[in-house]
């Protein structure tokens, strides 16, 4: 299948080759059910769903989970993207468009439920700290993760915690992001590596970049 991800001229995680390599990474395991933690400003999803849409037809789920601007459970240095603070775009066009004529704030559920609006019936977004909401989350269907969402040490362990207690044994896939060198975060690899050592976790390096686990 050919998959190449768009930006929808917004803001992404997963800037130049990167989107491609994440959905090569679904076609690999061809999941059903995807739960993204880390929804930003849902360019990620939108390519989640236009993947499931094109392999199961409407019978897919996407799930996504960001603070969207709710307050987290506590103060943690998230190392949050920049651009949450302003909404600045280095393309003044960009600038204009979305902070004068739109006044959208991108990494809120409002505006990511528009861009996925065509799959409104198979998505569900929860605005929340995933400290708190995660664990409410029903993760017996899940088949594929990806864990972009806070990037301390705490928060990276309580995210694998839940998932891995949730998922153990299924065989199904917890895709983690700024693992490796290309986009590395100390505290996010540290997490990594202490718990998939503690529960004898086999651990795959994907392009140097992501870690994924499999349950
Ligand atoms: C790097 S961005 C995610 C990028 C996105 N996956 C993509 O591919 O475009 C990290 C996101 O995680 C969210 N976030 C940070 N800490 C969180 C937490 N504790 N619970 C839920 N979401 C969190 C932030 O609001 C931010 O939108």
């Amino acid at each position: 299948m050919h998959l190449k991800y768009k930006s929808y001229w917004r803001k992404s995680g997963l800037k130049g080759k990167w989107g491609n390599i994440f959905l090569e990474r679904l076609s690999n395991y061809n999941p059903k059910n995807i739960l993204e933690i880390g929804v930003f400003c849902g360019v990620t999803a939108k390519n989640i769903c236009n993947f499931l849409y094109k392999t199961n037809g409407n019978n897919f789920s996407y799930t996504g989970i960001d603070l969207f601007g709710v307050d987290q459970k506590d103060k943690r240095d998230e190392i949050k993207p920049n651009f949450l603070k302003d909404q600045k775009f280095s393309n003044p066009l960009k600038n204009i468009y979305y902070n004068y004529i739109l006044k959208e704030n991108l990494n809120s559920i409002e505006s990511v439920q528009k861009l996925l609006k065509e799959y409104s019936q198979n998505i569900k977004l929860i605005a929340g700290d995933t400290n708190k909401v995660l664990k409410e989350i029903d993760l017996q269907k899940i088949d594929f993760v990806f864990l972009d969402g806070g990037h301390s040490y705490e928060t990276v362990t309580n995210d694998l915690m839940i998932l891995y207690g949730g998922m153990k044994d299924k065989k199904k896939v917890i895709l983690c992001d700024d693992y490796g060198k290309e986009s590395y975060i100390e505290e996010v690899e540290k997490a990594i590596n202490d718990f998939t050592k503690k529960n004898n976790l086999k651990l795959n390096l994907i392009e140097n970049r992501f870690a994924e686990i499999i349950t």
